[in-house]
């Protein structure tokens, strides 16, 4: 994988809801492109390109009016909710150029959750963000962990979250566990909703669990699926169900896609959303909603919930993952010079995964070619 890129047509994660409080300007880099996001007065999120149409002055920078507009802080003008320019003070009176616009982003607010299409408007039609339906489910409580700035490429990120071998040694001293690196993998691959998804499941049985899953999840030993699943671009889907031994219920296919963990029944577990938003080739933004039945208290501890302990874990955990995925990303400004990677049986599920990255990047550049013969 010498060659490092990220898929513009795609619904990214901008942030969580309460990312955006009611008229507060946010500047981002989605996807190589600079945003200003906004939540109006009335509720509705915003995104249009970050640069003034007269001087490129990030309007990130300006400031709301009271009637809505948004008033570039060099030269003063100022924008309508969808990007077009309704008054420049340096010409009050004189007609206002089609040209003073900038162009709005695609934007959806779902499952608590702002999505943004940073690519070719035309194309956002073509999916709809996946649905997360245990955010802002009052039966699940969800924490948000992030968002974290991460200086690598987003597929490290992608490969590492479907790659458990890492555990051992890369989380030693956490959640690092050699015997869970040797559990088989399954795979499982397929279409959903648009996207093509590839997912890992490593089932096991009269399983010893680590001291840091009991105090999570209770039981000694268990009967457990843990599945890792890449939903698109943009998400990545973890998901443990754990029982006593003969108590889990068995599935044909893994991804039984909303609900996968029933809350209600004898199963713990939990539900963790990676949004993986790239920012450009070599960064991107991480956050991590760990989502766990709202009843479920620790076992350590009964007064602290089991989504409340999980996500206690996560920033340590993610420090080392960070370490890593940035010192990988530093090794790529090296010539080839024949290095190539070798690929282990566990790795199957990774490779998967680029292809499905590598299939949608090749569509964008096929598309752009057309459209650019068309022209
Ligand atoms: S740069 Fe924004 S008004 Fe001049
Ligand atoms: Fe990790």
């Amino acid at each position: 994988m010498a060659e490092q890129f990220y898929v513009k047509d795609c619904w990214y994660v901008a942030g969580t809801a309460e990312e955006f409080p009611s008229e507060k300007l946010t500047g981002q880099v989605i996807a190589g492109k600079p945003m200003v996001i906004w939540r109006t007065k009335d509720g509705e999120v915003v995104a249009y390109d970050d640069r003034c149409s007269h001087k490129r002055f990030p309007l990130s920078k300006g400031r709301l009016m009271p009637d809505g507009t948004l008033e570039c802080a060099y030269h003063g003008m100022r924008y309508d909710t969808t990007g077009k320019c309704v008054m420049i003070p340096s010409h009050p009176t004189g007609p206002i150029s089609p040209q003073a616009q900038v162009r709005a982003f695609p934007i959806i607010e779902q499952d608590g959750l702002v999505w943004i299409w940073p690519g070719d408007p035309e194309r956002a039609d073509t999916a709809k963000p996946p649905r997360m339906p245990e955010i802002g489910d009052s039966k699940w409580e969800t924490i948000t962990v992030g968002p974290m700035n991460v200086d690598a490429n987003y597929l490290l990120l992608v490969e590492n979250l479907l790659d458990i071998t890492h555990f051992y040694p890369l989380h030693d001293g956490n959640i690092g566990d050699i015997a869970n690196s040797r559990i088989p993998i399954e795979l499982e691959e397929g279409e959903n909703d648009g996207y093509n998804y590839v997912m890992t499941i490593r089932k096991t049985t009269d399983y010893e669990q680590p001291p840091y899953l009991v105090d999570w999840f209770h039981f000694d030993k268990v009967d457990r699926h843990h599945t890792h699943c890449l939903v698109s671009p943009g998400i990545t889907r973890v998901v443990m169900r754990n029982a006593p031994p003969g108590g889990l219920e068995q599935r044909d296919v893994e991804r039984e896609f909303p609900g996968e963990l029933k809350v209600d029944g004898n199963e713990r577990g939990y539900v963790l959303i990676h949004t993986h938003t790239p920012v450009d080739n070599t960064h991107h933004t991480w956050r991590v909603l760990v989502n766990c039945p709202a009843q479920h208290m620790s076992k350590g501890d009964s007064n602290t919930s089991t989504a409340k302990r999980v996500a206690e874990m996560f920033p340590e955990v993610a420090a080392e993952d960070l370490w890593a995925v940035a010192l990988q990303q530093k090794m790529f400004e090296f010539p080839e010079d024949g290095y190539s990677e070798v690929f282990l049986k566990p790795d199957l599920a990774l490779r998967r995964a680029r292809k499905i990255f590598q299939d949608l990047h090749r569509a964008e550049i096929a598309a752009q070619e057309k459209a650019q013969a068309a022209e």
